[in-house]
């Protein structure tokens, strides 16, 4: 691989998420393990650095992982696997024609979305497992009565569109940038909320597939976003 400069120094890898804006319209391509790729490869960077070292052989790819690694990546060994399965395939120097991707879509949405497989692979990095957070840093999703807010189209869209701006969670303040989740699916973003509401809030509500439709349908930024909770009372 060409020599690279490191010219920041990353001490916890999240510097560049707590000060970045997310470019949302980066896109993988569709196959199985592109999930995994959006949950742990854009806390310190955007995509745009994995879109642009497409083509690395699967040695190179893995290298990459490795290296990621070091600057503080936090995977386990069957997720590096299943990493570089997905980065060697369609970011590799012999990728499938989209046709073929397109083809395969339809299987994905088909299977039962499991919201606490879902929360895990996507939400769990920053929010924790237990959904405790990290103080100071991202907030906890656990006890957080703004999950309750707009009936639960508050948590809907902030996933869907992402947020930054500062915010006050039981005292504490956290101003960072989660980035959007607008690749995944209705049914995935309706089973991811249920799970969290379910498990870490006060509220029982079920959200559904077509709530997250209309949400989708309303486009807007992080920021956006922000003045949204805002208008909710959040403070
Ligand atoms: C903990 C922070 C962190 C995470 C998580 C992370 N990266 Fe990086 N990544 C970096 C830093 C720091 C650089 C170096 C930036 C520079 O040199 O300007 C980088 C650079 C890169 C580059 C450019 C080439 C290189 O090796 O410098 C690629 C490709 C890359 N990352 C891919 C990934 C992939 C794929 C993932 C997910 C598996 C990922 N990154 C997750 C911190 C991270
Ligand atoms: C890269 C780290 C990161 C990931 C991954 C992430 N979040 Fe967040 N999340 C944050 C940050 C940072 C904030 C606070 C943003 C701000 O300050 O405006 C936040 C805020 C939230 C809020 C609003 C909390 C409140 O009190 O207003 C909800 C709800 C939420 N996240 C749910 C999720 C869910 C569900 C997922 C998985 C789909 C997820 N997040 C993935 C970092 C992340």
């Amino acid at each position: 691989m060409a020599e690279r400069t490191i010219v920041f120094a990353v001490a916890c890898g999240l510097a560049l998420a707590a000060s970045g804006t997310f470019a949302a319209d980066l896109k993988l391509p569709e196959g199985p393990g592109a999930n995994l790729v959006y949950a742990k490869c854009r806390t310190c960077h955007d995509l745009q650095y994995v879109l642009d070292a497409k083509g690395l052989l699967p040695a190179q790819w893995k290298a990459v992982i490795a290296s990621m690694h070091d600057y503080g990546l936090t995977a386990s060994k069957e997720e590096d696997a299943e990493l570089a399965q997905y980065l060697s395939t369609y970011l590799g120097p012999n990728p499938p024609p989209v046709a073929a991707a397109k083809s395969a879509a339809p299987a994905s949405n088909a299977t039962v979305a499991d919201g606490r497989a879902l929360y895990m692979q996507n939400c769990s990095t920053c929010h924790g497992a237990d959904g405790r957070g990290q103080i100071r840093t991202f907030p906890p999703l656990a006890d957080n009565p703004d999950l309750a807010r707009d009936d639960g189209a508050f948590p809907v869209t902030v996933v869907l569109h992402g947020m930054e701006g500062p915010i006050h969670v039981a005292g504490t303040t956290y101003d960072a940038a989660m980035p959007p989740f607008d690749h995944l699916s209705d049914a995935e973003i309706a089973a991811i909320v249920t799970y969290v509401q379910k498990t870490f809030g006060h509220a029982g509500t079920t959200i559904t597939p077509s709530m997250v439709a209309t949400r989708r349908a309303k486009p807007a930024s992080p920021q956006d976003v922000h003045a949204y909770r805002a208008s909710l009372g959040g403070t």
